[in-house]
């Protein structure tokens, strides 16, 4: 809300009205001026007439870059329906109803090619691996999230956005965890955040949604925590382990977790934290019991020559991209291309 509104002129059917000092919003502004510039305030009836106003001159003197059009949306230009990006309030609604549907997501054009067909998108921290060519995820850090998230953000408005906290962001405090998490919904325009742990981490999440914070929580096989578990098995082989992964599912949830990620465990313990828990829960490698699935987008398109067990391919990339660019580099060899159709002849 704009506190210094501009004064409003109206001119009614019969008489000029002076208006009292308005407060209105910058999208009100912004549209404003846009109807200002068509000349709408010359044209229209009943007629409004932008007179003088700080915000006025402001947004006259300078070409903002920083207002948007529409705050449900991320996108910079309106979009012909406009539509109502997915809260995390209807995220949750969502458990034991339609099966929510979860992508990852890292860069702008495949949130856009992503988002008609998705309830969320996930900005995850596998993108240590899938873009940057690192070993784990361990090494990813706040500013890849910030970048990647705002992209994701920028080509979707439809599904609601969750970024990864990378490792070492949250686990210290959970002030430490407020000011990362915080720092990530500002700079990406995310709904939410996800964090990988159990119990120990329940205060954390606790600390942060009763500060404004959603928090999607992530259990069983925790990929950050590689150097602990040595590698990436099933997770709850052991009575032990599977109900330890329970105990940390219903810490998480009860903490506040409006959502939660089971990843790699053996089948029985999702079913059994899908039924116990009241957020909606959503499997990877888990079981079609819970609330929604996910994938890493990568994988499920056949980006990657191996695919994990609990990978479904639904395409094959890479023989798709390898064939085209082979078709290229032959064409650019026998200088076929570019041809006369892709040519500025005169
Ligand atoms: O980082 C990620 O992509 C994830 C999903 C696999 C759930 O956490």
């Amino acid at each position: 809300m704009l506190r210094n509104g501009p004064f409003i002129r109206r001119e009614g059917r019969s008489s000029l009205k002076r208006a009292p000092i308005q407060f209105i919003t910058a999208e009100q502004v912004f549209v404003f001026q846009l109807s200002y510039f068509r000349g709408a305030h010359r044209e229209k009836s009943p007629r409004l007439c932008l007179v003088r106003s700080p915000v006025y001159e402001a947004l006259m003197s300078t070409t903002s870059t920083t207002l948007t059009l529409d705050t449900s949306t991320s996108r910079a230009n309106p979009t012909p329906t406009p539509m109502k990006r997915l809260t995390v309030p209807r995220i949750r609604q969502r458990k034991g109803g339609e099966p929510l549907v979860m992508l990852t997501a890292y860069t702008v054009r495949m949130a856009q090619l992503l988002d008609p067909h998705c309830d969320l998108l996930l900005v995850g921290d596998s993108l240590g691996q899938v873009i940057y060519g690192l070993p784990h995820t361990v090494a990813v850090t706040m500013e890849m999230m910030a970048a990647h998230g705002a992209a994701v953000v920028r080509g979707s408005y439809h599904a609601a956005v969750i970024v990864d906290m990378p490792f070492g962001s949250y686990e210290g405090s959970p002030e430490q965890a407020f000011n990362n998490a915080s720092r990530l919904l500002k700079e990406t325009g995310a709904a939410g955040v996800k964090i990988e742990g159990g119990k120990v981490l329940a205060p954390t999440v606790e600390f942060l949604t009763s500060r404004g914070i959603p928090v999607m929580a992530h259990v069983g096989l925790t990929p950050q925590a590689v150097n602990i578990l040595g590698g990436y098995g099933v997770r709850g082989k052991s009575d032990e382990e599977a109900r330890s992964i329970v105990e940390d599912a219903v810490a998480m949830a009860e903490a506040g977790a409006f959502a939660m990620v089971i990843e790699g465990v053996l089948e029985p313990i999702a079913i059994e934290i899908t039924q116990k828990v009241a957020c909606p829960t959503i499997g990877i490698g888990a079981s079609a019991q819970c609330d929604g699935q996910v994938l890493v987008t990568e994988d499920m398109l056949g980006l990657f020559e191996r695919t994990p067990k609990f990978v479904k391919k639904y395409a094959g990339m890479s023989s798709f991209v390898a064939a085209a660019v082979e078709q290229y580099a032959k064409d650019v060899r026998s200088r076929n291309f570019p041809s006369d159709e892709q040519l500025y002849l005169s």
